[in-house]
């Protein structure tokens, strides 16, 4: 747990709130249990520091509790006892289950985040023949290119410029593999990612490396329409890749059972004046109305004879950690459309090199 910009700040504040408290609670009566207030300053500290330093926080103001009733004179002493010892139980117990309950939700955090993994995988696994072919070609065509070289560099007279060509072409394959193989390995590596600002453009872009074979294998038409200068959004790129991985395969397999000429999937980006980024993946499909509107983001909610249902309950999951929201509806016409929302940061990412309003390809 982070304390955005008051990291520094904190142990000064808990410091003078511990000192206000000892002081009022040695110049009040006996009968006046303001040691109770340290249990704010556990409160404070449980939500910010880690569990030994809270242990210390929660000893030191018990410390104080009693000090303050060796120190107090005015007022009844059976009375300050039983106070005093209130005080204690109150700070020891409060630190007890405050610290348990972060405990539990750092086990149902790390337990979220193995789901998450889990998933992210199935997802890949089931995309695996795409993802092979999508490998295989700049792999076939470094063969190509490597026989074109050598057969260059044979010929009697040699031709070196055609033969350097063709080994600019291998080292651009090479890259293409090499790129793809990255992206694998970030979405199946385990363990929390970072947030940074990005452009959601190039999140979408970058996904699409990896279903593009699956979109082809199927027969689907995929439309991108994405909006120009999107404000940044601060995400962690694999976890916003999972999701919009979820809402295209959801949308490849929902377009599936439809003839091959109108099997249609759209990815759109676009920006709302209260400072959020939208995704929103339609498909052509047969639409919700087969499935329980209420239960699609449930876990293990499935329609599908071999689905698992977690799909759409990690991908709400992210996205409301995230700080957006994900919704379903219809899409224009017929199918579905599933939308997402991120909150935006102030300026404009410019990525010359991202392919906006793309043309409808097969
Ligand atoms: N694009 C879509 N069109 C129609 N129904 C959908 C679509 N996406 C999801 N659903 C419904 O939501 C359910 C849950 O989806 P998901 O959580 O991804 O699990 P799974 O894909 O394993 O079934 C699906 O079984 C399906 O009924
Ligand atoms: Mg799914």
């Amino acid at each position: 747990m982070t304390l955005p910009g008051g990291r520094s700040l904190l142990p000064a504040s808990l410091v003078v709130l511990a000192a206000a408290i000892f002081f009022v609670d040695t110049v009040t009566n006996l009968e006046i249990a303001v040691a109770v207030f340290y249990v704010a300053i556990v409160l404070v500290a449980v939500r910010y520091l880690d569990q030994r330093r809270v242990v210390v926080v929660a000893s030191a103001c018990m410390a104080l509790t009693l000090l303050s009733f060796i120190l107090t004179r005015a007022g009844s002493f059976p009375a300050g006892m039983v106070n005093c010892a209130i005080s204690l139980a109150a700070i020891g117990v409060t630190a007890y289950l405050a610290l348990r309950t972060a405990a539990a939700e750092a086990a149902a955090r790390q337990a979220q985040a193995q789901l998450a993994h889990i998933t992210r995988v199935t997802v890949l696994g089931e995309l695996t023949a795409s993802i092979a072919h999508e490998l295989n070609q700049p792999l076939a065509a470094i063969v190509i290119n490597g026989n074109a070289a050598l057969r260059w560099l044979g010929a009697k007279p040699a031709n070196p410029d055609e033969a350097a060509q063709a080994a600019e072409r291998i080292v651009r394959d090479a890259n293409r593999a090499t790129d793809l193989i990255k992206r694998l390995r970030a979405l199946t590596k385990r363990g929390p990612g970072k947030a940074v600002w990005l452009d959601v453009n190039q999140i979408i872009a970058d996904t699409l490396t990896l279903v593009r074979s699956e979109v082809a294998r199927n027969h689907v038409s995929l439309a991108i329409d994405l909006a120009d200068e999107l404000p940044p959004v601060q995400v962690d790129p694999v976890q916003i890749q999972q999701v919009i991985l979820n809402l295209v395969v959801n949308a490849i397999e929902a377009v599936s059972a439809q003839p091959a000429p109108s099997r249609a999937v759209e990815i759109s980006t676009s920006v709302v004046p209260a400072g959020q980024v939208i995704v929103t993946v339609s498909d052509s499909g047969g639409g919700l109305g087969g499935a329980e509107q209420d239960r699609l983001f449930d876990a293990f909610y499935t329609t599908k004879p071999d689905g698992m249902g977690m799909g759409l309950a990690i991908s709400r999951s992210i996205v409301e950690s995230h700080g957006g929201r994900i919704w379903a509806g219809a899409a224009g016409g017929r199918g579905a459309a599933f939308s997402f929302s991120l909150p935006a940061g102030k300026a404009a990412i410019h990525e010359p090199g991202i392919a906006r309003k793309a043309p409808v390809r097969k």
